[in-house]
């Protein structure tokens, strides 16, 4: 199978395809998703094989109208609609009790919760619309790789194995949705994104972290969380943004004839750049929302550098509101070592 790219003026061929129960991945505000008809349990089992995903690890469903969640969920009203009030569309995930029977275990991982999502991408939410279904999406990556932000990332790790990919240009936010568990009491956050638990306090009142978040021994209560993640193949250290100790790092990797690569933000490269073999940029100095933006985009360019770089050393930022997601995806993607 050749895949094929699709523009935002072929959104019905896209559409039709879905309809069809093929794979198309579709552009989201957060990473690009792997698209499924969600109604369709033999098109959701060929999400996992395409992205080699383990079947217990539960999909988010993508939906274009608040219309189309209130046939999975009981009772949509209290804070749940709040919720939907105030962040959708946008990079928010509501993980909610569904009606016995009404979807699918092979989207659920056989969990009585279902996470549902309403992009802000007009494209994405106009496709969902034209095939008339909801539509699964994982990150179209193959899985443990860092989640694609382009079209390209997609092709990279799933050409052949999909029918299309919708093209729509680079992801505004580059990290994937705050994933937040509305199931129990208090809510709970299960994967920290660029929605923080401070504006989603402002809107419900108290929510709390899921304890793994807070204590790495815990297990997640989100089954993704405990798989590897965002790895790319060559090596990764953080470079602390207190201890400022990039020269240090550079000339300890030099010492050992190691090619180098830094993903940092422009006032850092300038300063380095003329010492290492390869750089990627986060933007401008301070810019929390570039840094996200550019982290996996810069995890993969680095990582298909050839001749192969032997370390990448990337910069830290406070894990304050949308630091800590960004702290959260680099940990990973550096199995967390420090320099
Ligand atoms: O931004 C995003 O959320 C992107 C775009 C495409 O929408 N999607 C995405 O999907 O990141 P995925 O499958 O890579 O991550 C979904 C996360 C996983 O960690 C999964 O375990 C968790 O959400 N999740 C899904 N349903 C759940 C449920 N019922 N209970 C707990 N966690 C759930
Ligand atoms: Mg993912």
């Amino acid at each position: 199978m050749d895949t094929k790219f699709f523009t935002p003026n072929q959104i019905d061929q896209a559409a039709q395809a879905i309809r069809k129960g093929e794979l198309i991945a579709f552009p989201t505000e957060t990473v690009y998703g792997l698209g499924a008809d969600a109604t369709n349990e033999a098109a959701v089992k060929k999400v996992y094989l395409a992205k080699g995903r383990p079947s217990d690890n539960p999909l988010i469903v993508h939906i274009d109208s608040l219309e189309r969640v209130i046939p999975f969920v009981d009772n949509f009203s209290g804070k749940m609609a709040k919720l939907a009030e105030h962040f959708w569309p946008g990079p928010l995930t509501m993980v909610l009790p569904v009606k016995k029977g009404s979807i699918s275990a092979s989207v659920t991982g056989g969990l009585s919760t279902a996470g549902f999502r309403m992009p802000n991408n007009t494209v994405t939410r106009q496709l969902i619309a034209k095939a008339g279904v909801p539509i699964v999406g994982p990150s179209a990556n193959s899985s443990g790789k860092p989640s694609p932000t382009t079209a390209s990332h997609v092709y990279h790790d799933l050409n052949g194995k999909i029918e299309g990919i919708l093209d729509d240009g680079p992801a505004t936010v580059g990290l994937e949705s705050t994933v937040i568990d509305l199931s129990g009491d208090i809510p709970l956050i299960l994967r920290p994104g660029v929605i923080t638990k401070s504006q989603i306090e402002a809107v419900v009142g108290k929510v709390e972290y899921d304890q793994h978040l807070v204590k790495e021994s815990e297990t997640p209560k989100s089954p993704g969380m405990k798989y590897k993640h965002y790895s790319p193949d060559v090596e990764v250290q953080m470079i602390d943004a207190q201890k400022e100790n990039w020269q240090e790092a550079i000339r300890y990797a030099k010492n050992q004839n190691k090619l180098i690569g830094l993903i940092a933000d422009a006032s850092i490269l300038k300063r380095f750049q003329t010492q290492v073999d390869a750089t990627y940029s986060l933007g401008e100095e301070h810019q929390m929302d570039q840094a996200m933006q550019h982290l996996f985009a810069g995890l993969r360019a680095l990582d298909e550098k050839v001749p192969q770089l032997d370390i990448v050393y990337v910069q830290t930022f406070s894990e304050e509101e949308a630091g800590l997601a960004y702290m959260n995806r680099l940990k990973k993607a550096a199995a967390q070592n420090f320099f």
